[in-house]
């Protein structure tokens, strides 16, 4: 899409993280508008503290931002231990800019990523995108049961 720019930050995004950056190594605001992404645009990340997110990005594995000029308009990010399994989380593009097919490119993004690829499966929660996320070849699984352990 014209004008998108997306980076695939390096290990727990340091520069995003420390300093804010977006396209061109340039400061950004990135952690706030990251932030502000996740309050407008999700169900289940809207309290989360910068100092929160700071953590959340130094402890996860692959990470990618999508950037209409100056504005954070898409995110996705995943874990994994590069051998049995990964977990995509928190994938969320900007409603104004839903179904141009950015969400798409997030998660092939992440899927293509080596550390990803090399796990046997990846896994991810949904409450109301499995048709999203079956476009992209996964599948609803009935055999297992999600088990959370609710600490808040
Ligand atoms: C889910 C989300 C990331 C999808 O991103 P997106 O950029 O809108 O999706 P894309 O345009 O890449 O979609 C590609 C295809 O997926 C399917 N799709 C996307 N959203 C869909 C929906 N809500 N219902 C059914 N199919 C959907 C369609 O086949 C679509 O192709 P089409 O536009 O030609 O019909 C985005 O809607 C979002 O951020 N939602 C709010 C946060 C959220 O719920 N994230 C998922 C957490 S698990």
């Amino acid at each position: 899409m014209k004008d998108i720019s997306l980076i695939k930050h390096a290990y727990s995004a340091p520069g995003l993280r420390l300093f804010g950056l977006g396209p061109d190594f340039q400061p950004m605001k990135g952690l706030e508008k990251l932030q502000f992404l996740f309050n407008q645009n999700t169900l289940w990340a809207k309290d989360r503290t910068r100092d929160q997110i700071k953590k959340m990005l130094a402890n996860s594995n692959v990470i990618i931002t999508l950037w209409n000029n100056r504005d954070l308009v898409g995110f996705g990010r995943a874990t994994t231990d590069q051998v049995y399994r990964a977990v995509l989380w928190d994938i969320v593009v900007s409603k104004d800019l839903q179904r141009a097919g950015l969400g798409k490119v997030i998660v092939e993004e992440l899927l293509n990523d080596k550390k990803i690829s090399a796990a046997e499966k990846v896994y991810l929660m949904t409450t109301d995108s499995k048709d999203f996320y079956k476009q992209l070849g996964f599948k609803v699984n009935i055999n297992q049961s999600l088990m959370i352990l609710n600490k808040k």
